[in-house]
């Protein structure tokens, strides 16, 4: 029987607004591609083709956009849960697709950990459970995992206080699991696995593999997610845009000025116009069908489809929705965010994480930092 992947999508990424306003974190676009394709696609690279999709918040989006998997080499079954269950009672509504040892995955994270090692260490430890461990600076949001010299896990702390700190190693939300772990959740109502299963496993067959050199974000907030966009397109993770981007920054089907300065960690999307004095510097994307006049300047800023740029523009670590229409001299920086086809009149500025919601007008200089 081949290896499952199971997927929790179940949060609502309210910290992403206005991005997620009208759709659910996993379709939010990333690059080129919804944020759930880097995931597909790392599971597939691992031989993982059988997903399995939790979720609870707007699926009918989900599904639209994610169809049957196939384009990300994968073929998903979905689960939807009646109300919220948490991340262990949402594992038990798929109960019954499930054949085997199984990966669990939290849908909200950016990384291109070794799967496959440790699918090995899990298996040749014995573990009713492994945990994927990345190291970070701060554990408070996290889930914090103490790891015995032979692997075992003799403490996790869901959220702990910062006196509770002593180990920089956290849950990456990427387990391996084996199917007993199914009867260890109470059916028909909320459970989290953090919280109710992982103690019960603790010095009791549950076990940590580190995932040292690996990239792992979270990429769900304006700061993250501008972030991870600068580090897809540096290739500091290792995703399938690196084999589109080495045929190019520009997509062949964008026309742009021959003066266009563009760095080669920058993607122009197809059927991008884009105008001349431009510059396009690391980090940025440019979606398809934007367009952007005269005279702009563009630094790990990311404008999402058919958004319209006037001229004299900057656009500084910000990120610019789709189909919004951004007026001439505007300046937007500091993880600023404009919402879907809002309308920001010339000679505004937007800073200091400001967040423009869908269709929202700003009139003529109105706004100054
Ligand atoms: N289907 C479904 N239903 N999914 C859910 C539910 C639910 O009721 N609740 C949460 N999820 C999904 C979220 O969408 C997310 O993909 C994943 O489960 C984890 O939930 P978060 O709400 O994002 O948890 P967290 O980030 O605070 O903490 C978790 O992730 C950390 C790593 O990012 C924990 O697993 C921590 O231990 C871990 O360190
Ligand atoms: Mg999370």
């Amino acid at each position: 029987m081949s290896l499952q992947a199971v997927i929790l999508v179940g949060g609502k990424g309210t910290r992403l607004q206005p991005l997620t306003a009208e759709r659910p974190k996993p379709i939010v676009s990333l690059v080129d591609r919804p944020f759930m394709a880097y995931m597909l696609e790392w599971v597939a690279s691992h031989g993982i083709t059988d997903v399995i999709m939790c979720c609870g918040f707007l699926p009918d989006a989900l599904q639209e956009v994610l169809g049957d998997g196939s384009r990300y080499g994968v073929e998903l079954t979905w689960v939807i849960e009646p109300d919220p269950r948490g991340t262990a009672g949402a594992l038990k509504m798929a109960e019954q697709h499930i054949t085997g040892r199984f990966v669990m995955l939290n849908g909200d994270v950016l990384t291109d950990i070794d799967l496959s090692a440790q699918l090995r260490q899990h298996e040749s430890t014995g573990a009713t459970g492994t945990l994927g461990l990345v190291p970070v600076d701060d554990p408070t949001a996290y889930g914090l995992v103490r790891l015995g010299d032979d692997l075992r896990v003799t403490g996790f702390l869901e959220k702990p206080e910062p006196s509770e700190i002593d180990t920089d190693l956290i849950s990456a939300g990427v387990y391996v699991l084996e199917p007993r772990v199914l009867g260890m959740i109470p059916p028909d109502r909320m459970v989290s696995i953090e919280r109710e299963v992982w103690p019960l496993l603790v010095d009791d067959g549950l076990y940590g593999c580190r995932h040292g050199s690996a990239y792992w974000m979270d990429i769900g907030t304006p700061e993250r997610y501008l972030e991870g966009t600068a580090d897809i397109l540096a290739g500091r993770v290792r995703t399938r845009v690196a084999e589109r981007l080495a045929a190019g920054a520009v997509d062949p089907s964008a026309t742009v000025a021959s003066d266009l300065d563009v760095s080669p960690e920058a993607l122009v999307d197809a059927g991008a116009r884009i105008g001349t004095g431009v510059r396009i510097g690391a980090g940025s994307v440019i979606g398809r069908n934007v367009t952007i006049a005269d005279d702009v300047t563009i630094e790990n800023a990311v404008i999402l489809e058919g958004a319209q740029i006037a001229s004299g523009v900057r656009l500084d670590r910000c990120v610019v929705g789709q189909g919004a229409e951004i007026g001439a001299n505007v300046r937007v920086a500091g993880a600023a965010m404009v919402g879907d086809g809002a309308v920001i009149g010339a000679g505004n500025t937007l800073d200091h994480g400001m967040r423009v919601m869908p269709r929202a007008e700003i009139s003529a200089d109105a706004i100054r930092f």
